[in-house]
């Protein structure tokens, strides 16, 4: 069995504080669970010429695994190591659009972008399309997109996203940066539609539908992603999207601190909630039909404000599958003094 050092990214190591090889531990726990048949094995850490590593075991195939170790959210190399050298696997990045895609917004309430991409690969492994990871299209929702990070991160790994968010500045803020974004890289696109959703005759929300693609030859041939962003109160999510209409459902909650919760879809009937347990309440039974079966919810959230066990009851309520054991709950960290911050994967059966 061939033994393995993979090198964090600097980065991860500002974002986690101290947790960045923890983090990446649990992580590659659920990947090799998920997609390599649990050949991964004696995960560890290791200083290696004075820089830490997360060091493993195991057989891997330099082609097909590099495909999917490469989506690991904080790697930065990947050796082989042997009779004590470092021998680099080539890890092909899966990303098909630049990284400013994720870092150039800067506003307060982002969630980290590592971070997200950390809660997108957890969710999707989690659930039962995970072996398509390297080579097949995902449909991506996240229900509380502020000016959004999962959206961006989904895009960059060619799936189709779409959003919910109620606040109008941080839709209008994301609209105008994506569309600015893509124009300004000259990645072919165009608008399906923008403007105002009507039920009844009122209007319930706004809404931009863009189709995109990064190669210019998949946009001629129609071979296009669809990104979907409706300003709305969360609980109406499911008047916006069809049942069943997607694989994955990423959300980082409100943390009770920049953010407030409102529930309640009327305006006479809102209210600010310190807590997201009340929003996750009325939220979730709609987001967990509009998965589809085999289909995966991930959410992250503030366990100072929301205990775990009660979100893991919210979910279950739902009728998902919540997924607990090992790695799973290997991902608690310190954010800052107010916030320590958790994820809670749940699969629909
Ligand atoms: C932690 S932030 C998400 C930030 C996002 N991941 C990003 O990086 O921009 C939570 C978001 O939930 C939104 N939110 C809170 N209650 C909501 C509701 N009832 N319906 C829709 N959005 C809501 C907030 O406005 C906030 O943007």
């Amino acid at each position: 069995m061939d033994r393995y050092a993979l090198l964090i990214r600097p980065s991860a190591n500002r974002v986690y504080s101290g947790t960045a090889v923890a983090l990446t531990q649990a992580e590659l726990e659920i990947f090799s669970r998920s997609v390599l048949g649990g050949r991964i094995r004696d995960i560890g850490g290791e200083v290696i010429g004075g820089v830490p590593y997360v060091t493993f075991a195991g057989d891997l195939d330099e082609a097909r695994d590099a495909a999917f170790l490469a989506h690991l959210s904080a790697i930065y190399a990947l050796f082989q190591v042997r009779d004590g050298l470092l021998r680099p696997f080539d890890i092909p990045s899966p990303d098909r659009l630049d990284d400013d895609l994720v870092t150039i917004q800067k506003y307060q309430g982002k969630t980290n972008e590592q971070f997200t991409r950390l809660l997108l690969n957890v969710t999707l492994l989690s659930s039962a399309f995970a072996p398509g990871l390297a080579d097949r299209k995902f449909a991506v929702l996240d229900p509380l997109c502020g000016r959004g990070t999962t959206l961006n991160q989904a895009l960059r790994l060619g799936f189709d996203a779409a959003g919910v968010e109620h606040d109008r500045k941080d839709f209008e803020a994301y609209a105008t940066f994506i569309r600015t974004w893509l124009k300004r890289k000259r990645i072919k696109h165009h608008a399906d539609y923008d403007g105002p959703v009507r039920r009844d005759g009122q209007v319930i929300g706004r809404r931009l539908q863009l189709r995109l693609a990064a190669d210019p030859a998949d946009y001629k041939a129609g071979r296009t992603q669809l990104l979907d962003v409706v300003s709305a109160d969360t609980t109406r999510a499911p008047e916006f999207f069809r049942r069943a209409t997607f694989d994955l459902v990423v959300t980082d909650a409100p943390y009770g601190i920049q953010h407030g919760s409102t529930t309640g879809a009327g305006a006479g009937q809102r209210r600010l909630a310190r807590s997201p347990l009340d929003l996750l309440a009325d939220a979730v039974p709609g987001w967990a039909g509009l998965l589809r079966d085999g289909g995966a919810l991930g959410i992250a959230w503030n366990t100072l404000v929301a205990p775990r066990a009660e979100a893991a009851r919210i979910l279950a309520g739902a009728g998902l599958e919540v997924l607990d054991d090992g790695p799973y709950r290997a991902f608690e960290h310190r954010v800052d003094q107010a916030i320590r911050r958790d994820i809670l994967i749940a699969r629909r059966p």
